[in-house]
C-alpha cells in the first residue's frame, strides 16, 4: 500500500516549459497528487528561458493535464490545490550570472517549512544541455547533499559508448552515483515490472524458462506515430539510440535475467547487467545477418495518409536516420545458448503495440493425424505491455466437433479485468521512486555503458555506410522486407502481435 511521503521536497524541472514536462511529468505529478502520494510539503519549480509568470505557467500546465492525464480533465478545485505547489522561474543555465534566483527559491521554501528539503532536479532538456545543466547545479551549490539531493536524467544517455563514458565521468565528478537517476520510462510501466512478478513470484514457468523449452523470443515495440514535433531531436538520434539501446534492451534483460536474491536496487541491476554482458558482440562483417534498419516513406496509417519521414518537420530531406530497427541477439550463457532474441521497433507501423512473445519448442512427437494439425502452432506466451496490458498463454485445444482437429486457444489475464483498476502511468511510478530515493527501476552507469557497447558497432557501421534504399517501408506497413529475411534465416517469421484480445496470429 502506497502512503504519502513524509520528506519535504522541491522538484525542479529544467525544461519546465518543454514537451516532456507538459505531456508526461506534470500529468504524472498531478495524478500522484490526486492519489495523495506527494509529500505534504511539496513544491514544483519549472525552469526555462522564456519569460512568463506563475499564472501563465500554471495555465499552460493545466492544458497539458486536461489533454494527457489519465484522469482528465482536472476539476477546478483539485487543480487549484495542485497549482498552489507550482511556480516558474525564467533562467538561462548557460549564463554564468544565473542561479541566485533558484538558490533563493530553496531558501524561501526551506525557511517556510523550517527544514532542509529533499531537492530533486529533473533534467528534461536536450542531450547536449545535460552537461551545462549539471555544471550549473554544481556551480550554484544547490545539489550537494548526497542523501537528499537527486538528479534525474532522461535517455539517451550519451550518443554512443565514448560520449556516455565522458558524460558519466563529468557527472560522477560532480555528484555521487547514488544521486544520479538515469530514467528509462519503460521500466516504470506496470506490465514491464510485472515481468519480474510473473517470472519470480510463480514457480510454474521457471523450469521451462531456458534453451531446453524456449525456441526463440520476439520483442516488438511498434508505434503508429511519426516524429511529431521532435524531428530535430529524432533526426540526430534514430530508432537505435531512441528505443533499442534503452527500452528494448531493458525488456530483454527482464526476460533473460537470473532470479535476483532480493529486490535490492543493486541486486536487480546486477542481474540485468549480467545479461547485457552475455549478449554476443556484433562483428561488423556479420552486421547484415543480425541488424536491419529502415525508414518510412509516405503511406496510410490507421486510415490516414501520412508523409514520409524525410518530409517531417525538422528532418533533413535526405536524412539517413533509421525510423525502424530490428535485431537478432544471442545470449552466450548456460540458460540461453542458441536461443535467438529478435527485437524490432519502428515508427509509423500499422498499430501501437508493445509485446514480448516467448515461443516454446514444439511437442516432441505428434500423435495426431495430419488433418488434425493443420492449424497447429507451438505454445506461445505473450506478455502484453501495451495498450492492453496482460498475459496470454496460447495452447492447442481440440476444436469442438466430431472430427479431431486442433486449434490454438488463449488463456489470458487482463490487468483491467483482474484488478479492476487502471494502472498508473510509468512516470507516476518513477517520479514517486525518485521522491522516495529508490533507484531499483533506474539504470546504473555500467548498465548504460554495456548497452552502448552492444549497439556501438552497429551505430558506427550505419553511420559510415549511408543507406542506399531509404525510404524502404511505407508508413502503415510492418517495416522493411529485410527484417523478414533477418529472422527467416533461422526458420522463423515475425508474429502478428495480438491487437485485439482473442485474435489469433
Ligand atoms: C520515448 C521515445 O522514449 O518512448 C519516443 O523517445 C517514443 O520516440 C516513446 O515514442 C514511446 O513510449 P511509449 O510509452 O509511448 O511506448
Amino acid at each position: 500500500m502506497l502512503t504519502q511521503q513524509s520528506d519535504s521536497t522541491v522538484l525542479v524541472i529544467f525544461g519546465g516549459g518543454g514537451d516532456l514536462a507538459w505531456r508526461k511529468l506534470v500529468p504524472a505529478l498531478f495524478n500522484l497528487h490526486l492519489d495523495n502520494l506527494l509529500p505534504q510539503r511539496f513544491a514544483i519549480v519549472g525552469i526555462a528561458r522564456k519569460q512568463r509568470n506563475d499564472t501563465e505557467f500554471r495555465q499552460h500546465l493545466r492544458e497539458g493535464v486536461d489533454l494527457f492525464s489519465r484522469r482528465k480533465p482536472a476539476t477546478e478545485e483539485i487543480w487549484n490545490r495542485f497549482a498552489d505547489h507550482v511556480s516558474y522561474l525564467s533562467d538561462d543555465i548557460t549564463d554564468s550570472a544565473s542561479g541566485p534566483a533558484l538558490s533563493r527559491k530553496f531558501e524561501e521554501f526551506e525557511q517556510a517549512w523550517s527544514v532542509r528539503a529533499n531537492r530533486l532536479f529533473y533534467l528534461a532538456i536536450p542531450p547536449d544541455m545535460l552537461e551545462p545543466a549539471a555544471a550549473h547545479l554544481q556551480r550554484i551549490g544547490v545539489c550537494r547533499d548526497c542523501t537528499r539531493d537527486r538528479l534525474v536524467i532522461e535517455k539517451p544517455f550519451g550518443r554512443n559508448l565514448a560520449s556516455a563514458r565522458e558524460l558519466d565521468r563529468i557527472l560522477t565528478g560532480m555528484f555521487a552515483e547514488s544521486q544520479i537517476y538515469r530514467i528509462d520510462h519503460y521500466l516504470g510501466k506496470e506490465t514491464v515490472q510485472n515481468i519480474l512478478a510473473f517470472r519470480f513470484a510463480n514457480s510454474l514457468y521457471e523450469p521451462l524458462w531456458d534453451r531446453r523449452y524456449i525456441d526463440h523470443v520476439q520483442i516488438t515495440v511498434a508505434e503508429t506515430v511519426g516524429v511529431e514535433e521532435r524531428g530535430g531531436y529524432y533526426d540526430q538520434a534514430g530508432a537505435l539510440r531512441d528505443m533499442v539501446q534503452n527500452h528494448l534492451l531493458q525488456i530483454l534483460c527482464l526476460i533473460a535475467m537470473e532470479p535476483p536474491v532480493s529486490f535490492d536496487a543493486d541486486e536487480v541491476r546486477n542481474k540485468k547487467v549480467d545479461v547485457l554482458h552475455a549478449i554476443r558482440p556484433i562483428r561488423p562483417e556479420e552486421l547484415h545477418h543480425v541488424a536491419v534498419r529502415g525508414q518510412y516513406g509516405h503511406g496510410i496509417v490507421e486510415g490516414t495518409a501520412r508523409p514520409g519521414y524525410r518530409n517531417e518537420p525538422g528532418v533533413a530531406p535526405d536524412s539517413p536516420t533509421e525510423t525502424y530497427a530490428a535485431f537478432k541477439f544471442f545470449i552466450d550463457n548456460w540458460r540461453w545458448q542458441g536461443v535467438p532474441f529478435y527485437l524490432r521497433t519502428g515508427k509509423r507501423l500499422p498499430t501501437k503495440v508493445s509485446e514480448v512473445s516467448i515461443l516454446f519448442r514444439p511437442a516432441p512427437h505428434q500423435p495426431f493425424p495430419s488433418a488434425a494439425v493443420e492449424n497447429w502452432q507451438t505454445n506461445r506466451l505473450i506478455i502484453r505491455i501495451q495498450p492492453e496490458e496482460g498475459i496470454i498463454t496460447r495452447i492447442q485445444a481440440k476444436q469442438p466437433g466430431t472430427r479431431f482437429l486442433l486449434g490454438p486457444v488463449d488463456m489470458q489475464f487482463r490487468y483491467r479485468d483482474a484488478f479492476m483498476a487502471v494502472p498508473p502511468e510509468a512516470y507516476e511510478t518513477l517520479l514517486l521512486d525518485v521522491i522516495k530515493g529508490d533507484a531499483t527501476l533506474f539504470m546504473r552507469a555500467d548498465q548504460v555503458e554495456c548497452a552502448w557497447k552492444i549497439v556501438d558497432p552497429v551505430l558506427e557501421a550505419w553511420e559510415s555506410i549511408p543507406p542506399g534504399d531509404f525510404p524502404d517501408y511505407p508508413a502503415g506497413s510492418w517495416g522493411p522486407e529485410a527484417a523478414d529475411h533477418l529472422i527467416a534465416s533461422e526458420g522463423h517469421h515475425w508474429l502478428q502481435p495480438v491487437i485485439k484480445t482473442g485474435e489469433n496470429a
